[in-house]
């Protein structure tokens, strides 16, 4: 018999078909009540020359049930059992969340799906375990185990990420009328190429307008995502580890448990999914112990302003100078001092030492002792860069264990910055990791860890085995035993800059390095990007020097500055080499990050449309203030920039609104500025909403603060 059952948040709704197989009805708006004819007006028409009954597209479509699809299960027992066909045993549902059990007797399986809608955030869970219940010698070889999420029909516009080291998170757009959109990542990590989240909306979904759903399966490792639209017009998302063959193999009374797939929907276009899904992970994901010294505004604390010391002097180490770097650093307001790679045993370049875990004595004859001393009298915390899961050929570890490589042995494969990659589910080798890395955060006063990975899995082998699985799994373990021993360490995920960049290892870490690239234009894009998915205080965002290293550009502070303003600030070069006037410069954004800091790294994300895309508009706002961005990318589309709307004001409340900074360099483009420049203005949220404020004219390249605080 079926029924309806109902899961509610705040602001949305899940309604399924049950009883059978469960099927969605509704996923979005919040619905009041499920009304008694709801079936009998959802029941679909049958066309002619298809099968002769409607075939409900269900939360683990099977083929065995006529359903034409990607199936949500894939897979056989010695080539058989491959079309399995589930029925319902239980199901357990309450306000928020449903589990479903069901079984196939005849292919021995049996299938849980959770889903659970968080009530605060409006975001959706789902995740599915398969067990092998079958009794004889069989194993169930699992070819493909996804989560399926029906879309609405207007759902047409997808909207993906692409990228690349130095390029995270761009976006694309494209139309899907029929057919799949398939996206596949085969490196290993969660990659800088295919971000494991995309939209899908209405046609034309914007900043803050249009119905859109958004995705993400939070997994490091290798993925699966698709979008289609069936002949028959419904649409359908479907998201998943990729697994190679015979990556899972599940002996009598063995499962396996997809990852989460995290899904939202908002009516006021992208600035509902990045609100919905920032909420949830402050709420969710983000694990800071309750004894961090520092730690995420929401809990009351504070994350402190970077100096990451890779750019300043790469692997030229010497104490002294770093010593001199951390005086340079503090006077400049900075409040975590991180020594990147190059402290360790051997590491003169970056093709040997990884995996040799002691210090250089030759760099630092003293120990580092003298250098974490000189970091905390000055009022900084101490940070320490690592790259635990790898290894040089030209190393101790590779010449004493090169049986500990994740490979297939009797190939050959080709390194990747010249390293190769520790196989993690190696008990002796994931031992010695543990033993190195709990020994330095035992004996130094380390309260932060940068955590690197900087290549990607070539014949990622096992015993012989496929292993990104578990690898992956094995990576995690790593990091919960470190923190479980030091919970008081914060870690940033990096890989060559955003390789690894989801929400699950976001559950284990504290912040990520978003890009190698400290080019603010670029950055403009890559944060905008990450921003959809992850709230400011976790997008490491520095200030590097006027000319950037990895691309030459040139920016004025001003541009660097801003940009960097609105993640987890930090500043990338060596502030001994600086000029008076560029340490004054960034101890001045620095300083502005500081009075900004609980607002951006707490309230609500947001980016206004412009008709011109050579401006970006964004900014947080909280109920009493808002702080907008206004980066000029490129000359003006126009010879006059368009009025800024704000929006998520209050229509009957008085702001002030003010300049909080400008470019100081050149005014050449305008005579005269708009007159509430000067001395700012008090203006109601009605005004501001509906007719606007006049910008002035921005060279290319710069940007602008403007402030608004409830009067
Ligand atoms: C890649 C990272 O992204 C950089 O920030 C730096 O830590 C280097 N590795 C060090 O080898």
């Amino acid at each position: 018999m079926s029924e309806v059952v109902h899961l509610t948040s705040n602001n949305s709704s899940l309604v399924l078909k049950v009883g059978g197989m469960p099927e969605v009805l509704h996923w979005g708006r919040r619905i009041h009540a499920v009304d008694a004819d709801l079936l009998a007006a959802t029941e679909r028409a049958v066309s002619q020359a298809r099968l002769d009954t409607d075939i409900p597209l269900t939360l683990c479509p099977e083929s065995g049930r006529g359903l034409f699809s990607a199936p949500g299960i894939e897979g056989h027992r010695a080539g058989k059992d491959w079309a399995p066909v589930f029925s319902i045993i239980d199901e357990q549902v309450t306000e928020h969340r449903a589990v479903f059990t069901a079984t196939d007797e005849i292919a021995a399986l049996r299938l849980t799906i959770e889903l659970q809608l968080d009530q605060y955030s409006d975001v959706l869970q789902k995740r599915m375990t398969v067990t092998n219940i079958g009794t004889d010698d069989h194993p169930y070889i699992l070819n493909k185990f996804s989560n399926t999420l029906p879309l609405p029909a207007f759902a047409t516009e997808l909207m993906t990420f692409f990228g690349s080291w130095i390029r995270e998170f761009h976006t694309e757009r494209r139309d899907l009328m029929h057919g799949s959109f398939i996206q596949e990542n085969r490196r290993g990590r969660t990659s800088h190429e295919n971000f494991p989240g995309l939209m899908v909306g209405s046609k034309g979904f914007s900043e803050q307008h249009g119905e859109v759903y958004g995705f993400h399966l939070g997994w490091s490792g290798n993925h699966q995502l698709r979008v289609d639209a069936k002949s028959d017009g419904r649409r359908f998302l479907q998201a998943g580890e990729l697994l190679l063959p015979g990556e899972v193999i599940l002996a009598p009374g063995e499962s396996y448990t997809t990852p989460w797939l995290y899904g939202t929907f908002s009516t006021d276009g992208l600035n509902g999914l990045s609100r919905r899904f920032h909420q949830f992970v402050r709420n969710e994901i983000l694990r800071f112990p309750e004894t961090c010294a520092t730690g995420s505004v929401t809990n009351g604390q504070r994350r402190p302003v970077h100096l990451n010391t890779w750019e300043g002097i790469y692997f030229d180490h010497n104490p002294e100078y770093i010593m001199q770097m951390a005086e340079g650093a503090a006077e400049m307001g900075v409040e975590r001092f991180i020594v990147d790679d190059g402290w360790f045993i051997g590491r003169d370049h970056d093709r040997a030492a990884l995996g040799d875990w002691y210090l250089d004595e030759v760099k630092y004859p003293n120990g580092l002792e003298p250098v974490i001393a000189r970091v905390n009298e000055l009022g900084m915390e101490f940070g320490l860069w690592v790259e635990p899961e790898m290894i040089n050929k030209d190393s101790n570890l590779y010449r004493n264990h090169p049986d500990w490589l994740l490979a297939l042995p009797g190939y050959d494969q080709p390194s990747g910055r010249w390293q190769y990659v520790l196989d993690l589910q190696n008990k002796d080798c994931f031992q010695y990791l543990f033993a190195r890395f709990n020994h330095l955060l035992s004996r130094y006063n380390i309260g932060y860890l940068k955590w690197d990975m900087n290549r990607e899995l070539v014949q990622p082998g096992h015993e012989g085995h496929p292993a990104v699985h578990g690898q992956t799994l094995a990576f995690y373990r790593l990091i919960d035993e470190l923190r479980t021993k030091h919970p008081d360490v914060e870690i940033e995920s990096c890989s060559s800059g955003g390789g690894r960049i989801d929400f699950e290892v976001l559950k284990r870490t504290h912040r990520f390095w978003a890009s190698d690239c400290n080019d603010a234009l670029e950055r403009q894009t890559i944060q905008k990007g990450m921003g959809y998915f992850f709230p400011p205080e976790v997008i490491g965002a520095h200030i590097g020097p006027e000319e950037v290293h990895s691309t030459k550009r040139r920016h004025h502070m001003n541009m660097r500055g801003i940009t960097a303003l609105f993640g987890h600030m930090g500043v990338e070069l060596d502030p001994v080499q600086e000029s008076a006037e560029q340490k004054q410069g960034m101890a001045h954004y620095i300083a502005l990050h500081k009075t900004f800091r609980s607002l951006i790294h707490s309230g609500v994300s947001f980016r206004l449309d412009s008709a011109d895309p050579t401006r970006n508009l964004y900014g947080v706002r909280n109920d009493n203030e808002t702080l907008l961005a206004i980066c000029q990318t490129a000359m003006g589309s126009y010879t006059l920039p368009e009025p800024v709307r704000f929006a998520g004001l209050d229509l009957k409340r008085q702001y002030r609104v003010t300049v909080v900074d400008m470019p100081t360099a050149s005014f050449q483009l305008m005579k005269s500025r708009p007159a509430w420049m000067e001395e700012g203005v008090t203006l109601s949220g009605d005004t501001l909403m509906a007719i606007g404020l006049s910008l002035p004219l921005l060279d290319p390249e710069s940007a602008m603060l403007i402030h608004l605080q409830s009067a």
